[in-house]
């Protein structure tokens, strides 16, 4: 029997590699997207690269009346909820509406899905509920804390989905904390699409190596780390859209409650990501040396012993992998918009 799964968030960036992944392990999905942070042809790109017509609800999940339409619409097996506000610079400037979107957006959620008895759900979380710590790689029991209200609202969001599983048996969740997603879909069709100037690390390089930007700012180069710039655990996106789908089944035939890790366990700098992309690119690209950014880390990265013996999760694709692919969407995205 095919299995039936709601996205929410599903036109974004890593909602929108998750689709496809979901599509090749035989699930049949709907996407459920505001689009305040979503290309509107996403869900063409997404029937080009799976061959089968996409399900859209444009929907806010600060509707609950339109979160249950949705859900009378057809029965889900499972939700895997992207839906959210992710910027952590600007969440510092907007605290409630990052606290509205991402916390009651979430216990919307849960309600529509308690009231359609759909009990099986993947929260996306972040690597940010961890209290700065020099412990690395850092493990899922590490000491939690936050240094933004983005990252409150996504700790937040993982202690509403824990109160709610054990007031209730019925209930099954995977919380997956990410470190940086980098990279690309493989078929060039899918990628980070900022249309502003990007607060990351790589979409930033690649306008720097489309021309669009003159040179990447180095966030500081006197951090304690081997070449002085910052250290981040970036995982291939499409590693990490597998990674939900290995979630999603954990729970639906399983019905593991899990919290993990999704990341590779290997520190890359920010020069070695510069570098890796001036391969990808095949030319030398331009940086200075700037100050450190308020609230930067030093190093950090994930251990992901626990997601590879539960799930068998191992992320499969590195940095040279990342940029190639970030480079080979970019240059396809510039080109279909110099066609005009
Ligand atoms: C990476 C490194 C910067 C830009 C972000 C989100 C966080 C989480 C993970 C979702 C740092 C340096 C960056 C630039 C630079 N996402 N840098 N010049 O800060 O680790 O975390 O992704 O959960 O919410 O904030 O990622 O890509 O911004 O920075 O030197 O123009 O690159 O100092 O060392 P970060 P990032």
């Amino acid at each position: 029997m095919t299995r039936k799964i709601l996205l929410t968030g599903g036109a974004g960036y890593i909602g929108s590699h998750t689709y496809a992944a979901l599509c090749e392990a035989g699930y049949d999905v709907a996407i459920l997207d505001n689009f305040d942070n979503a290309r509107p042809d996403v869900p063409d790109r997404l029937e080009v690269i799976t061959g089968k017509p996409v399900t859209v609800h444009r929907c806010d999940i600060l509707d609950p009346a339109a979160l249950a339409r949705v859900f009378a619409s057809d029965h889900f097996d499972g939700v895997v909820h992207f839906a959210a506000r992710k910027a952590v610079g600007e969440s510092q400037r907007m605290p409630l509406e990052y606290i509205e979107t991402n916390c009651t957006g979430l216990i919307n959620l849960l309600k529509a899905m308690r009231a359609a008895e759909v009990f099986n759900i993947v929260f996306s979380s972040s690597a940010t509920v961890y209290a700065p710590t020099t412990d690395w790689p850092i493990p899922e029991g590490a000491a939690l804390g936050y240094a933004s209200t983005y990252a409150y609202t996504k700790l937040m969001g993982e202690q509403i989905i824990a109160q709610v599983a054990a007031a209730d048996p019925r209930w099954h969740y995977g919380v997956l904390r990410y470190f940086n997603p980098a990279g690309a879909h493989t078929s060039a069709l899918l990628g980070e699409d900022p249309s502003d100037i990007p607060n990351n690390l790589m979409p930033y390089i690649a306008k720097v190596a489309t021309g669009e930007l003159p040179a990447l700012n180095v966030f500081g180069n006197d951090y304690p780390t081997p070449d002085g710039t910052g250290v981040r655990d970036y995982i291939h996106v499409m590693d990490l859209a597998r990674g939900h789908v290995l979630s999603l089944t954990e729970l639906i035939e399983r019905g593991n409650s899990h919290t993990l890790n999704l990341g590779t366990g290997q520190g890359y700098s920010v020069l070695d990501m510069l570098n890796a992309y001036s391969r990808a690119c095949g030319k030398e690209l331009p940086y200075v040396v700037a100050p450190r950014r308020e609230g930067d880390l030093d190093c950090y990265y994930g251990d992901p012993t626990k997601a590879e013996a539960l799930l068998g999760f191992r992320a499969e694709r590195g940095l040279d992998a990342m940029c190639a692919d970030s480079w080979a969407w970019v240059s396809r995205k510039s080109n279909m918009r110099g066609q005009g």
